[in-house]
C-alpha cells in the first residue's frame, strides 16, 4: 500500500509518500518534503494564521508534484491521500484537506481524514513494534498530554495541561529572552552553555497535586518578571538551563504518577514520548532513564519526526485505511479543535 500525506495544519507545508509492503509491516519513507514558513513569521515574533494560508496555497501543489517525482512513482500508483484535518489552524486544514479530498477524487481512491495529534503518537509504530496499550506523553505547541493508546483510534487522556502547552512555554520563555520563534530549539542550545542550580527559585506549578493534569503559566509569569530587567548572555542561559531542568522534572513527575497508577490496571510494556518537545535532548535522556527505573521500554522517534512533517499523517493514513478498509466522507470537515477522544 503506498499512501501521500499532507501535513498544512501550522506552519509547515509537508507532503511525504509512504509504503507499506504488507500489513503489520513497517513504512518506508519513499519521499518527504517539508517547507518551513519560519522565516516570514518570525519578524512577527509568532504565527500569523492567514500569512501561514497563503503560504500553504502558494507551495502546496508545487511541493506535491516535486514529491511523487521523487518518490519516483506514477499518481495512479498511490493507494489513498491522506491529509491533517485538525486540530491547529483553519486555513491551512482546509487548504490541505480539500487538495487531498481533490486528488482522491480525481484519482478515484481513498481520502483519508487524519487527527494530527494521531500522526504524532502513531509514527512511533512506523519503524519499532509497539504494542497497545501503550503510555504516551505528546508535548506539542499546542497540546500537553499524558494518554493511553488503547487501539489506533482509541485514546484516553489521562492528565493534560489547564492553560499553556508545553511548547508554548518554551516559545514564550524565548521570546521574553528576545530570542525568535520557535523557542524550544533556541532554550534548548542556551541551556547546554550554563548550569544553574535554583538561582532564579522557579515555580513548579501543581507538581505535588494528586492528579496527572499540568499548568506552565505561571512559570511563564515568573520568567516575564525575571526578564523585565536586562539580563547579560550568562543570566539568560542560567534561566534557560533552570527552566528546562523545572519543567523537566514537572513532567518526570507526572509521568512517574502515570507509570504507577497504570502499572496497578493493566500490563505496562512501553512508553512513547511524542511532539515536538520530544526532540529536546534533555528531556528524552531523563525519560529514557525514567523508562529504565520502571524496566519499560522506552520510545522517542528520530528528531525530524516529532516535529511537525507529513510521514507521520501518511503513516497514521495507513494504520487507518488497513483497519477502516474504506474512504473518508468528504463531508469529514476540517476540526480546529480536536480531541483525541473523539475520533
Ligand atoms: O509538534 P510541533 O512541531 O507542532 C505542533 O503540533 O504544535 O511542536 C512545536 C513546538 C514548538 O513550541 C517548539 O518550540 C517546540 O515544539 N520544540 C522544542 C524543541 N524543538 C521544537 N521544544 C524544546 N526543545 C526542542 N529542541
Ligand atoms: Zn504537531
Amino acid at each position: 500500500m503506498i499512501v501521500l500525506g499532507i501535513e498544512t495544519s501550522c506552519d509547515e507545508t509537508s507532503v511525504a509518500i509512504i509504503e507499506q509492503k504488507k500489513t503489520n509491516d513497517f513504512g518506508h519513507v519513499l519521499a518527504e518534503n517539508t517547507l518551513s514558513q519560519i522565516k516570514k513569521h518570525s519578524k512577527f515574533g509568532g504565527i500569523v494564521p492567514e500569512l501561514a494560508s497563503r503560504e500553504h496555497e502558494n507551495t502546496l501543489n508545487l511541493l506535491t508534484k516535486k514529491t511523487i517525482k521523487e518518490a519516483k512513482i506514477n499518481l495512479k500508483k498511490i493507494d489513498a491521500f491522506a491529509a491533517t484535518t485538525g486540530p491547529g489552524l483553519l486555513g491551512g486544514l482546509l487548504i490541505g484537506s480539500n487538495y487531498a479530498k481533490t486528488l482522491s477524487l480525481v484519482n478515484n481512491k481513498p481520502f483519508i481524514s487524519v487527527n494530527h495529534l494521531q500522526g504524532h503518537i502513531l509514527v512511533s509504530r512506523m519503524k519499532k513494534k509497539i504494542n497497545f496499550p501503550f503510555l504516551s506523553l505528546l508535548l506539542s505547541g499546542g497540546h500537553t498530554q499524558l494518554l493511553v493508546a488503547k487501539d489506533y483510534n482509541k485514546y484516553e487522556i489521562i492528565g493534560e495541561t489547564l492553560d499553556d502547552a508545553l511548547g508554548e512555554a518554551f516559545d514564550k520563555t524565548a521570546k521574553s529572552l528576545d530570542y525568535g520563534y520557535p523557542g524550544g530549539p533556541i532554550i534548548e542550545k542556551l541551556a547546554s552553555e550554563e548550569k544553574s542550580s535554583n538561582f532564579f527559585k522557579l515555580p513548579k506549578p501543581l507538581i505535588n497535586s494528586k492528579n496527572l493534569d499540568f499548568s506552565f503559566s505561571g512559570l511563564k509569569t515568573s520568567i516575564r518578571r525575571i526578564t523585565e530587567k536586562p539580563l547579560n548572555k550568562s543570566l539568560k542561559s542560567k534561566l534557560a538551563n533552570e527552566f528546562q531542568e523545572c519543567v523537566t522534572d514537572i513532567l518526570l513527575t507526572k509521568s512517574e504518577k502515570a507509570i504507577k497508577m497504570i502499572k496497578k490496571k493493566m500490563k505496562l510494556n512501553t512508553f512513547v514520548l511524542a511532539g515536538g518537545v520530544a526532540s529536546n535532548k534533555f528531556i528524552r535522556e531523563k525519560f529514557s532513564s525514567l523508562c529504565n527505573k520502571y524496566s519499560i521500554e522506552f520510545f522517542v522517534p528520530e528528531k525530524k519526526l516529532c516535529v511537525d512533517n507529513a510521514i507521520m499523517i501518511a503513516w497514521a493514513g495507513i494504520e487507518r485505511l488497513n483497519k477502516y478498509k474504506k474512504s473518508d466522507s468528504f463531508d469529514k470537515h476540517p476540526k480546529p479543535r480536536w480531541s483525541l477522544e473523539n475520533l
